[in-house]
Parts: C-alpha cells; structure tokens; sequence
C-alpha cells in the first residue's frame, strides 16, 4: 500500500462547515464544531476530509463569495481556530483539505472593490470587463448558472463584467499573469499552513474564450430544465489554455510534499479525463460525479464504470463522488434501501472516494419549502435549491439533533428516527455499513489500491472483481427488490461482507443467492489464495 499516495489510498470525508456541528449556539456549524467530532470521523475511518469553504464572506452562495482567500469568516471562527483544528486532525492521521475558489470573488472583495473604480485602475484586468453590445446589453449571450444574464452592468464605468454566478460573484480574469501571482501566493499561504492539498471550485470555467462568442443553443434543452441548459457552454468554460493555468497550480502544490489537488468538473468523461493533463500535469483527481449524473441501474452503472475505466489516460488514478453540497442527495435519488447497495459499490470502486456528510447515515433530503429558501439558486429558479441536500447533521435524537443549541439555519430532518447515536446503537444501521466497508477497504489492498475487472451485468446484477498480488475479491450488486442468483464463483469462496450485515462465511455449493437490494462482497478461493497459502 506504502507504493500509492494517502490520497490514492484514502476516502475523502466532505465537510459542509455550516451544517456539521455548531459549537457558539448561532445555529451555523463552525470549525470548533467540526473539532469536536473529529473522533466520530476517526472511528468512521475516513482519510480525509475536505471542508467546504471557510473564508470571509457576505454569504450570498453560503462561502463561495469569498471577500478574502487568507481568512477565516467569524461565523465559523478564527485562523487560531483553523490551526488548532489541522493540528488535531494531524494528530488522528486525518489530512485535511481546502477548498479553493479561483474562478469568482465576491463583489466584496477589496480586488473587485479596486477593480471596478475605474477603467485605468490597476487591476481592472484582474476581472472580465467588457463593453455592452451595440445596442447597449449585455456584450454576448451567456448565462449564469443561476439563471439570467451571466454579465452585470457598471453604471459608474460604463462597462459589464461577467458573472458565471451571481452578480455578487464575479468572475476573474486568469489570463492576467499578475492575478495568477497572486492566486499562487493564497495557495501556499494555506499550504504553508499546513494544509494536504485543495479541491478547486469550477476548475474548467478559469479560462473563457477569447472572442467572447455567444454560445450555441442546446438542442436538448426542455422544460424543468435550469436556465443555463439553454446553451451549450462551448465558449464560456473548458478552453484548452485551462490547462496552462491548472498546470502552474499543480506546480504550487508539487512544491509541498504529499500535497492533493482535486478539481471540481463536470464534463462528459472523454473531456473530463483530460483534466489529468498532458504527462499528468494537471490535477491529481478530476472529480468524477457520473454515479450522482447517471441511471441507477445495474446496466447503465456497469457500463459508465468499464467507459471511465477505458478513458483513464495511463497513470492517470481514478475517483468516485456520490453526493455533495449541490446535489440531491443519493437517499433521495436512489431510496434507502439502494442507497446500502450505493455506499458497496461506491466503497468497493477502484480510486479515490468521496463521502458526502450524512450519506453514512442515510440522510435523505429535508424538503425546504421555498419561502425559507437559503439557496440563492432557489430564490432565482424555483424548484432548483440545494438546501434540502445541506441540512444540519443529527447527531442525537433532540429536535436540533445534538447539532446546535440555538435555531438551526435550515431545518433538520425528523431527528426521532435517524440520527447518530441512533445508529451508533444499531450493528446493522448505515453507519455500521460504512464503518464496515471502509474497515474491509482498509485490510484489503485489493479493495484499496487493486484492480479492477468487469464481470458481468445481468438483469439487475452487476458483478465485478477486484484484485491484488495475493487475493481476489468479488463484488456482486442487486440494484432490484427481488432475490437474484449469480453462478458459483468457484470452491473457496466466502462472504466478506453484506450490505444487510448478517451473512459471512464459506458459501456452499450451488449458485450465490443476493436478496432484493443486498450487495456482497466475496473473497474468491482458487489459484491466488492457493498459491499463498
Ligand atoms: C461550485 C460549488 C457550488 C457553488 C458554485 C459557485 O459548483 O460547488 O456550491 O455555488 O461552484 O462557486
């Protein structure tokens, strides 16, 4: 295991700081908060865990408007408060990692403040400014994510400025070499402080096109559908020279031992995996979020897994997402009893995982109605909020769930019925699943750091192996409700685990048997484990 990289080797544990625990009563989680449950992430057995961003802010996208890179917002602290929290995760062999958002400032920030007070300012460059169009709109047709127009209007300049967000969010102009400096100077302030590496927000939107053209319309566009899908993002984001910019951020982080750099993408997988870069020069883990995109089936997951696995450019280490701050959450989308078969395949996939907070225990969505709608995404486009999927964490079965002693900032969910301690008390709850699963990662290296095999899809089963120098495991999914049969895999086999956690053990003669919703992973006898022995 010693041959790969903690970051290669490890799972990665997604902190959204607001909703994880709350230490000062204001009902917003902090870092003392996460601090103090530390512990829980230890026995959990996670690696790492990535914190959703923790930086000065007006909060208009809950941090991801952030006013100053080098800080830490009051609402979730001081940078006292950061380092005794990296040093503690340090002391547990917990690495910690930040997030950086490169692509947009918030209009708070004293750059933006500067670059907008005139047209000769120094750093007007270090933004997109442009004129309006002839008839005095906006310079082209681009959306912003959030719906509308992606530029805004300066009246005292007379100029736009683009917003691939909210207006509160402009953009950066990173073909200014001056503004590149500076970016690499925020980097390794929070790399000098000890951080492991950093997932880098909305990486393949840094660079847009030259010309300004408008983009095309999307063919495929339909109601239901968010704004931005009405035109293909072919000028707006994921230029080649991205890959110029990202190339000098990953020198940044080559220059500090053992350091991650993950970019946030989403992209259709054959453009994804270029994000690897050319020789490996680009980020270590292009996030792969085709488990949160794609259709739970066995068929259509079984092949995204061999496609993924066939794009990888050679060296390249793959990784797996189930969930995060801005998607439904894979309760929701797949249900309770598929989301156990969920955390198998995803704790059994080759690569680098990702866990959302929560997940591990089954935390489904909490509807938000939209009257209390937090989201400015909700609040532009109803329908399309990512509140319910942010919810504070039950820890106890107390109306505010252990997670704050004052009014949480968004509901939680019925705590009576699913929180931790709950499940700490119950050998087979999802959190003993995840406990499991990252416990048997752990012991086998095939799981870890092997390879992987597709086997066979079959009606609702889907079957692969893993494999190491000594051992191969075998892992059988029934994505169904009814009981399945899969063929013997040959004399020797055993149950490692289920995801009910009631079976282990020699299987007999005869085909395996998965009940509806079960996954299993087995330990294959034959040859290798022969050979060892
Ligand atoms: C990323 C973040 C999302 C945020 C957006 C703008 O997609 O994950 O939460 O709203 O970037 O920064």
């Amino acid at each position: 295991m010693q041959s790969h990289a903690w970051w290669q080797r490890g799972v990665i544990y997604q902190v959204y700081p607001r909703s994880f625990q709350d230490s000062n009563g204001d009902g917003i989680g902090d870092l003392e908060g996460v601090r103090r449950r530390l512990d829980y992430l230890v026995r959990l057995g996670v690696d790492a865990i990535w914190l959703s961003p923790i930086f000065p802010s007006p909060m208009a996208d809950f941090g991801y408007d952030i006013a100053d890179y080098c800080g830490v917002d009051p609402i979730f602290g001081t940078l006292e408060d950061f380092d005794r929290l990296i040093g503690e995760a340090h002391a547990r062999g917990l690495k910690l990692i930040l997030d950086f958002v490169p692509n947009h400032t918030s209009e708070a920030h004293p750059w933006f403040a500067e670059s907008r007070s005139s047209r000769s300012s120094p750093k007007r460059d270090w933004y997109i400014w442009r004129d309006p169009a002839p008839d005095g709109g906006p310079p082209n047709n681009w959306i912003s994510n959030f719906g509308g127009s992606a530029w805004s209007f300066d009246e005292a300049s007379g100029q736009y400025y683009h917003h691939a967000f909210l207006e509160q969010q402009p953009d950066l102009n990173w073909r200014n070499p001056e503004l590149r400096a500076a970016m690499a100077d925020v980097m390794r302030f929070w790399l000098e402080r000890g951080v492991d590496g950093f997932r880098v927000d909305v990486i393949w939107h840094l660079i847009k096109d030259a010309q300004f053209r408008d983009n095309p319309p999307n063919p495929a566009f339909g109601p239901g559908q968010p704004d931005i899908n009405r035109l293909l993002q072919v000028h707006s984001a994921d230029q080649d020279e991205v890959l110029d910019v990202i190339r000098e951020m990953r020198a940044v982080v080559d220059g500090y031992e053992d350091r991650v750099l993950i970019g946030e993408i989403y992209l259709p997988v054959e453009r994804l995996v270029a994000y690897y870069g050319p020789g490996l020069s680009g980020v270590h883990l292009p996030f792969n979020f085709q488990l949160i995109l794609a259709p739970w089936s066995a068929r259509a997951i079984g092949r995204l897994i061999d496609e993924y696995e066939r794009a990888l450019p050679p060296g390249g280490w793959p990784n797996w997402v189930l969930g995060n701050h801005d998607q439904k959450r894979i309760a929701t989308r797949v249900g309770a009893a598929q989301a156990r078969v969920a955390a198998m395949l995803l704790l059994t996939l080759r690569g680098t995982l990702t866990i959302y907070y929560g997940d591990e225990i089954g935390l489904a969505d909490v509807p938000v109605p939209h009257e209390l709608a937090q989201d400015p995404w909700e609040r532009n486009e109803p329908g399309h909020g990512r509140d319910p999927a942010r919810t504070p964490m039950p820890w106890d079965d107390s109306p505010t769930g252990g997670f704050t002693s004052g009014r949480p900032w968004l509901p939680l969910n019925d705590t009576t019925t699913l929180n931790v301690a709950a499940q700490e008390a119950d050998p087979r709850s999802m959190l003993a699943l995840h406990r499991a699963l990252l416990a048997l990662r752990r012991a086998h290296p095939a799981l870890a750091i092997g390879g992987y095999q597709g086997d066979r899809t079959e009606g609702d089963v889907l079957v692969f192996r893993r494999r190491s120098a000594d051992e191969e495991l075998l892992v059988a999914l029934n994505f169904g409700p009814s009981p399945v049969e899969i063929p013997h895999p040959g004399a020797g086999a055993e149950t490692l685990l289920s995801t009910h956690l009631d079976r282990s053990g020699p299987e007999p003669a005869g085909p395996l048997r998965l009940r509806g919703d079960e996954g299993v992973v087995f330990r294959l006898g034959g040859e290798l484990q022969a050979a060892r022995a």
